[in-house]
């Protein structure tokens, strides 16, 4: 007897929130509600312990490519794999969704597949890519631009992290072998298709009808780091003339960066600084302060940024400062890949699933990979489009949908031709 649309929903909910309930403690501060998780940290670790058990519970093979990162495979690994997956890793003090989303929605389209009896005619992939967020070592996407080629080897393992621990040293520590890392293009070579489902960052779908929606673009993206250096002195008994105190500048160029870029179509966001020696009662020697800088266009960001850093060299020259400026990271504007999109717009109005499409200026590890192989991403709404805070939210009904979008989507790729749309 063929189950009920009811029962069906019932079981994907139940699935659902029996998924998300293993992995929701993990890295979960109890007084905040938010998430750190860090990559190669122990909660990173009992993480990716949990991908292997929900890869082995489905009988996948796990491997983790030469740069740590984690794939479950359905089916011998070969060339046009359909992959699909996230990150597991969370900003400090981050949401639930951002990544796990879709990774367990990944696992659960499998299990709606393998439900309805889909006979894939290529393998698919579930990844976990590692350090998504860049909260460790500072660079976003550092599993996939390493596994891309986007990033050089020997920049990323000198990487370090607060405590001076390098990336070198984290990966040996959790046996990942450092001189192994670099561009892999045989693991590249087998992704037919990439589509990654997350959370939307935004309200867009707050706004319709629709749980579910397909990317157009992301906007492009960097990181500047801004180091002031001044005198560290008393701060009772120096005299307002005779300080060099570094934490002017950089107060005045929060103001700055603000201001300059609300008359652009860009956003700036300084949410990062350390301070020296980081005392109340003392001059800080030292101030590092981290710029995050998005915009429609490249022209944008680069407006932004020079107007900003003009307005910080005057203020550091003003108040007897030295100051430095290094970018540290560079995503150029993402444009998805038309056929796919087109291919995933097709099956879910097929499967009377119509989605919206819409652009983000969220970085994601889709948007490295779509330099190089076919890419698509699925955004699951968020009513409140709160992200990258304990806030975040996505409802149980939303989620379940999501996974049903993915399965359509995977299910459409896995047996179609793939030649058609996806190039
Ligand atoms: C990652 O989520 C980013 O947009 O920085
Ligand atoms: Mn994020
Ligand atoms: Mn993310």
């Amino acid at each position: 007897m063929r189950e009920s649309p009811e029962s069906v929903l019932t079981r994907s909910r139940r699935a659902f929130d029996r998924t998300w309930a293993e992995l929701e403690p993990v890295g979960r501060d109890g007084r905040t509600g938010g998430y750190n998780r860090f990559a190669w940290t122990r909660v990173d670790l009992e993480l990716r312990e949990w991908f292997v058990a929900e890869a082995e519970r489905r009988g996948m093979g796990v491997e983790v490519d030469r740069n740590g990162n984690q794939w479950a495979w359905w089916g011998s690994p070969s060339d046009d794999a359909i992959v699909t997956g996230s990150h597991l890793d969370s900003v400090p003090g981050g949401g639930a969704f951002d990544g796990p989303l879709g990774v367990v929605s990944a696992f659960l389209a499998l299990d709606t597949m393998i439900a309805s009896g889909v006979r894939p005619s290529r393998p698919l992939a579930i990844v976990n890519f590692f350090e998504e967020e860049g909260s460790r070592f500072g660079l976003a996407c550092l599993g996939s631009r390493l596994l891309t080629g986007a990033v050089a080897p020997e920049k990323a393992l000198a990487l370090a992290d607060d405590d001076g621990v390098t990336l070198a040293e984290a990966l040996a520590g959790a046996g990942i072998d450092p001189r192994g890392l670099g561009a892999d293009v045989e693991a590249t070579r087998r992704i037919g298709a990439f589509v990654e489902l997350h959370v939307e960052q935004g309200r867009h779908l707050a706004l319709g009808d629709a749980p579910v929606g397909v990317a157009t673009s992301i906007w492009p993206h960097g990181r500047w780091h801004l180091r002031f250096d001044g005198e560290g002195n008393h701060a009772g008994t120096t005299a307002i003339a005779d300080r060099r105190d570094p934490m002017l500048p950089f107060a005045g160029v929060v103001s700055a960066a603000r201001a300059i870029a609300a008359q652009t179509d860009a956003v700036t966001t300084f949410g990062r600084i350390r301070v020296q020696p980081n005392g109340t009662n003392a001059i800080p020697t030292r101030v590092d302060a981290w710029l995050d800088a998005r915009g429609a266009t490249r022209d944008d960001v680069d407006r932004v940024i020079a107007a900003t850093t003009a307005e910080a060299e005057t203020l550091a020259a003003e108040h007897g400062v030295r100051l430095t400026i290094e970018r540290e990271s560079w995503t150029g504007v993402v444009d998805f890949d038309a056929g796919l999109r087109g291919r995933l717009l097709g099956a879910l109005a097929d499967a009377g699933m119509d989605s919206p499409v819409m652009h983000t200026a969220a970085g994601h590890d889709a948007g490295i990979l779509a330099a190089t192989v076919p890419t698509a991403m699925l955004f699951v709404r968020n009513p409140t489009g709160v992200s990258h805070s304990a806030l975040e939210q996505a409802t149980e009904a939303d989620c379940v949908e999501g996974v049903a979008a993915l399965a359509v989507v995977l299910q459409d790729l896995l047996t179609r031709p793939l030649a058609s749309a996806a190039r």
